[in-house]
């Protein structure tokens, strides 16, 4: 599991925050990728400690990422980062995400990521992986590394959460 993804110990602060974007009719949401996407202000993802802490040692970015309902992101590798920093934001508890530690086969084995509330996970985006999205849409936190730190490894994350005091 921990070569797939890692929960972090930290109870997020920014759930009301995103819940507000996310329903906002002043919000914009983008095209990006296969979703849509709302860039967050960095004055709101510095309001959350491990966010701000990090942003000491990293340089990204951060949004919210929708998926509509009845759609499936297909099994796939992310072709521009190795990693992420993930928190569910809404589904309406109808929604997997799985990866496949094996790589992609007919028969595979799974594993899935059951996100647990208000809860960062380090996200190996290298680790072939699919979302299935049932019955609302569904909100997605995501960290992008960017400049010097484009191409930040899912190692070198995981070690930077776990020197922060955010492992478990
Ligand atoms: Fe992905």
């Amino acid at each position: 599991m921990d070569t797939c993804f890692y929960p972090t110990n930290h109870k997020s602060t920014l759930g009301p925050a995103l819940s507000s974007i996310i329903y906002s009719s002043t919000t914009s949401w983008t095209p990006y990728y296969n979703f849509k996407a709302a860039y967050i202000d960095p004055t709101i993802l510095f309001e959350d400690a491990l966010l701000r802490t990090l942003s000491g040692k990293r340089h990204f970015v951060g949004g919210l990422l929708e998926i509509p309902p009845h759609t499936v992101y297909n099994w796939h590798t992310d072709t521009d980062r190795h990693c992420g920093l993930n928190m569910l934001v809404y589904d309406d508890g109808q929604s997997r995400c799985l990866f496949a530690p094996e790589g992609e086969q007919v028969v595979m084995p799974t594993i899935e990521l059951k996100y647990k509330p208000n809860t960062f996970y380090v996200f190996n985006t290298k680790v072939p992986h699919t979302v299935i999205n049932f019955t609302a849409p569904r909100y997605m936190f995501s960290l992008e590394f960017i400049g010097r730190d484009y191409g930040l490894t899912y190692n070198e994350l995981l070690s930077d959460i776990k020197e922060l005091g955010y492992g478990n």
